[in-house]
């Protein structure tokens, strides 16, 4: 019979019975997420009312200070894990080092550490446009039980188990992979619950939409500035669109429904371009590939990139695949 209106909670138990020795523990992850994704999302819409409403540099209702949502956003997640003792390592885009998370007799019996993106896009809050969050989960490398190394970070992202983004847009959005293809799911605000709305998600082959920003044009290696000047040729399918939000969840999420490459390459001031591999590149590169697009540094797989740091950072080509494959054609002529 076919199911209407599954909810997420619903899609993660049909989906964790089709894996009979599975423990639970990463649909319990997603949970967690799954609630720490509603309660930024709350936050993320009260943000243009804080002037009125007289919180903003105060401290609010509850008498906390009130936080840059970035800050609220890194600390709801990691709250959220902690809380429900499901992870035994976080490393984030907003702290120095990882967290190590220890169990109730100090030990930690769980195997899966989550690094993350708490609030993508974050210089768009101020003006009402969209912004993200980018997970992604690994099985830790090292003994259970023991504290969390770096090692159990600095894996390749082709080891992931899970990723998703929240795309805190004109509806929120919670879209992610555990490697058998990507699902899409709307927040109901009313509810509070989530309904699958995009089910198993594909990046369109082709695409006519190029997402990049052009005011570093002059610092661009050459390779995309020629790719540039191919987009903008006038063809039978050209030129090509342009459009940048700045918010990298959101570029990639409206390219993979319409078809699009979103690029942010390395630059003359910036040799490995802006995006952090670990928490934006890998999690995002996982999800389109799981779509059937491609993700890579305009010459070889993001995802087989072997991390050395945390904060690393590399040069990103995301999109669908015939796209991206032209700009690596420009990117192997002219380097
Ligand atoms: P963050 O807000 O997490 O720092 O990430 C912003 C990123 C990404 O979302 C976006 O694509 C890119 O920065 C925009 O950078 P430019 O302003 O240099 O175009
Ligand atoms: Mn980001
Ligand atoms: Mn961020």
């Amino acid at each position: 019979m076919v199911k209407k209106n599954q909810t997420l909670g619903e899609f993660i138990i049909e989906n964790q019975q089709a894996f009979p020795y599975s423990s639970g523990e990463l649909s319990r992850l997603i949970r967690s997420l799954r609630l720490a994704a509603k309660v930024v999302n709350h936050e993320v819409n009260k943000a243009g009312l804080v002037d009125i409403l007289g919180l903003h540099g105060d401290t609010n209702i509850q008498g906390e200070d009130q936080q840059k949502l970035d800050v609220y956003a890194n600390e709801t997640f990691i709250q959220t894990l902690i809380n429900r003792e499901i992870v035994c390592g976080i490393a984030s885009e907003e702290n120095d080092d990882f967290i190590t998370i220890s169990g109730k007799n100090n030990d930690n019996k769980n195997k899966y550490v989550v690094l993350m993106d708490p609030l993508d896009g974050s210089s768009n809050i101020d003006v009402n446009v969209s912004v993200g969050t980018i997970f992604s989960i690994y099985r830790r490398v090292t003994p259970i039980g023991t504290p969390v190394t770096k090692e159990d970070f600095l894996q390749p992202g082709n080891q992931q188990v899970a990723a998703g983004y929240i795309i805190y847009g004109t509806s929120t959005m919670l879209v992610y992979t555990t490697g058998c293809g990507v699902n899409g799911f709307t927040l109901n605000p009313a509810l509070g619950s989530w309904y699958l709305s995009h089910p198993d998600m594909k990046f369109p082959e082709n695409g006519s939409i190029y997402s990049m920003n052009e005011g570093n044009y002059v610092h661009f290696p050459e390779g995309v500035k020629k790719y540039i000047k191919y987009c903008q040729e006038e063809k039978e399918d050209r030129p090509y669109t342009s459009r940048y939000i700045g918010s990298m969840v959101s570029d990639i999420h409206r390219n993979m429904i319409k078809g699009g490459i979103f690029i942010y390459p390395k630059s003359s001031k910036a040799n490995n371009g802006k995006l952090r591999l670990l928490y934006e590149c890998n999690p995002m590169a996982f999800i389109v590939e799981q779509a059937g697009g491609k993700a890579t540094d305009g010459f070889n797989r993001i995802m087989d990139i072997q991390p050395k740091e945390l904060h690393e950072r590399a040069p990103f080509f995301c999109g669908s695949k015939n796209m991206v494959n032209k700009a690596e054609e420009f990117m192997r002529k002219y380097s």
